[in-house]
């Protein structure tokens, strides 16, 4: 998907009638329509390495949901680079990290956002052990907590390829987006990472073209994929 200038990391709240908030909307129904089970509460973002888009598509994505009066919550758990405390200019002093290490509640790390529907557990201070809490038991139970007062939740993560985080949260999630930069990312890379994904059973619900260049008059490209599991 073509997109968002720099200034405007939530385009989806900013200009929700243009073609890129669009392509985020036909991403949000594509992911309705796979979810025909209702299987699909936890939507797990990752890409094979950074500055791909993970973070900008997490965020948008949740601000499409939000339109459609479901209930959103986005998590940061990317502890090591967070950024959704920037997209939605909220406070990080409580988040994740923070209710994962007991040093905050759950009410406390969950923030509005002046964003219809939209709430936001920011990553929190950054912590010196993300892959431990990520695999701890209490994130575990914190997911099914907060399943319970969200209609969907939406997990930004590290990328998949060097750092083992995305796979430990793939398999606490019902299904994977997989963000890919275009112009950057081999095939067999981004094989490696479906293959990772495959690896912890993950349920890959589609991927992301990110950042395709405009030709003809669309405004974004992106590959839908089959549903996997
Ligand atoms: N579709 C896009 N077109 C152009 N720039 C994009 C697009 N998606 C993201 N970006 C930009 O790329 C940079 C990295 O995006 P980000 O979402 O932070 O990546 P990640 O979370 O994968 O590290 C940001 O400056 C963002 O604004
Ligand atoms: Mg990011």
């Amino acid at each position: 998907m073509a997109q968002p200038r720099r200034s405007w990391p939530l385009v989806s709240n900013l200009n929700p009638r243009s073609s890129i908030s669009e392509a985020y909307k036909i991403l949000r129904t594509n992911i309705d329509f796979s979810n025909y089970d209702n299987a699909v509460h936890t939507i797990m973002i990752t890409s094979c390495s950074m500055a791909e888009g993970k973070s900008t598509t997490a965020a948008n994505l949740a601000v499409t949901y939000g339109q459609t009066n479901r209930n959103v919550l986005v998590i940061d758990a990317d502890m090591r680079k967070p950024s959704q405390h920037h997209a939605f200019q909220i406070s990080n002093r409580y988040g994740l990290s923070s209710v994962l290490s007991k040093q905050s509640t759950i009410q406390e790390a969950l923030q509005l956002t002046s964003i219809s529907n939209v709430t936001v557990m920011t990553s929190g201070p950054i912590p010196p052990n993300p892959s431990e809490l990520l695999a701890s038991k209490r994130m575990t139970s914190l997911i099914e907590e907060l399943k319970a007062d969200f209609d969907i939740i939406i997990v930004d993560t590290p990328p998949i390829i060097a750092i083992t985080d995305a796979q430990i949260m793939a398999n606490k999630c019902d299904g994977v987006i997989l963000v890919v930069d275009s112009g950057k990312v081999k095939n067999e890379i981004a094989l490696k990472a479906k293959s990772m994904l495959d690896h912890v059973q993950a349920r890959i619900l589609g991927v992301v073209l990110n950042k395709k260049k405009r030709v003809r008059n669309d405004d974004y490209y992106y590959y839908y994929g089959e549903r996997e599991k």
